[in-house]
């Protein structure tokens, strides 16, 4: 398939996998564009840039593919090394970066002036157009569904994406929510140039991320997520799980005084234990609604391949169909 997506980042298939925490490793990434779609290395779980220059050379000896690495800008108390980051990115010859959180007006002359692709993952059109008038070449709108970070519009991709498409003259993936062909499918006809997924990608084969993990995406249902957080307005959406609990219920008894601290139990050091050791209650952790859309852990080539397949189908037969009755 062509669309603007793929003739810009050089890519056979529409489909890229979001960055991660500590589920966007190399072999992940890799995995992804083998397939023919965008692999992302999730910069900020390498805990230095000289880390993450190491994972980009991994990535490098596992694909020939073009592959991006996620740049997130999120409050921190102390500030990750961001331009050890820039430069370990420019340096390892990577193609393309997603960036998220924060606009990343800084960091944005330095990976142009090395000739990278810029794709700002955002939750709403205004944070979209910004993203276009400092000189992104692309954005990921990621709608209210979406696991990890919505903002705080809570608008979804219904009606996201066609105000995206009224509204941007850069191109834009939809994100969040997106599973399998049917989303590809609806993505392109609200105005979309592919889609970026998450919690899908998780459970795959390649994930290097713990079985239970994969398992649990399986076992979710689409009313198995909440939303956390948003008296501090940094909304997550996560898995459900006795911690999440706890967590909400500090929220509802602490009100508007709740601070950071408060619920750093449940939300601090979660991601290594989660995914690489499988201790599933040790906090909240990011999972989206598509989880009730999951219900296998496939290769990502095999995911690719059937959604691409799906996708062509669901054009030239359902579609063209019923609009030539
Ligand atoms: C476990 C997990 C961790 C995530 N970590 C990050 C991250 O570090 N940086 C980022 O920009 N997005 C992160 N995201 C968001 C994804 O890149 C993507 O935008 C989102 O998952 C799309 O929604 P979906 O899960 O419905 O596909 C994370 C998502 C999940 C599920």
């Amino acid at each position: 398939m062509k669309t603007r997506i793929t003739e810009m980042l050089g890519i056979e298939h529409p489909i890229i996998q979001g960055g991660m925490h500590y589920v966007g490793f190399a072999e992940l990434a890799a995995a992804v564009s083998n397939a023919g779609g965008l692999g992302t290395i999730t910069g900020l779980t390498q805990t230095s840039a000289g880390d993450l220059a190491n994972e980009i050379a991994k990535c490098h000896d596992l694909t020939e593919k073009p592959f991006a690495v996620n740049l997130t800008f999120l409050p921190s108390v102390a500030a990750p090394d961001y331009p050890g980051y820039v430069k370990a990115i420019i340096d390892g010859g990577v193609k393309v970066v997603e960036t998220a959180g924060r606009n990343p007006v800084q960091v944005l002359p330095y990976l142009k002036d090395a000739g990278i692709t810029v794709i700002h993952k955002c939750t709403s059109v205004r944070h979209s157009l910004k993203a276009q008038e400092i000189g992104c070449d692309a954005v990921s709108v990621d709608g209210f569904e979406c696991g990890g970070h919505p903002g705080e519009d809570d608008i979804p991709n219904m009606i996201l994406l066609p105000r995206a498409a009224d509204e941007l003259e850069i191109p834009f993936v939809s994100s969040g929510g997106m599973a399998d062909a049917r989303s590809l499918v609806a993505s392109l006809a609200m105005g979309a140039e592919g889609m970026n997924m998450g919690t899908r990608f998780i459970a795959t084969q390649e994930a290097p991320v713990h079985e239970k993990v994969k398992q649990a995406i399986v076992a979710a249902s689409e009313l198995d997520t909440r939303l956390v957080m948003r008296p501090l307005r940094n909304t997550e959406r996560v898995l459900n799980n006795p911690a999440v609990e706890r967590l909400l219920e500090k929220e509802k008894a602490l009100g508007d005084k709740i601070e950071f601290d408060d619920i750093m139990e449940e939300v601090a050091g979660v991601y290594p234990k989660v995914m690489l050791d499988g201790d599933m209650d040790a906090g909240a952790w990011s999972c989206g609604m598509v989880a009730g859309l999951i219900d296998d852990i496939p290769t990502c080539k095999e995911l690719i391949d059937r959604i691409m397949t799906e996708a062509d189908s669901l054009i030239r037969q359902r579609l063209e169909g019923m609009a030539a009755a």
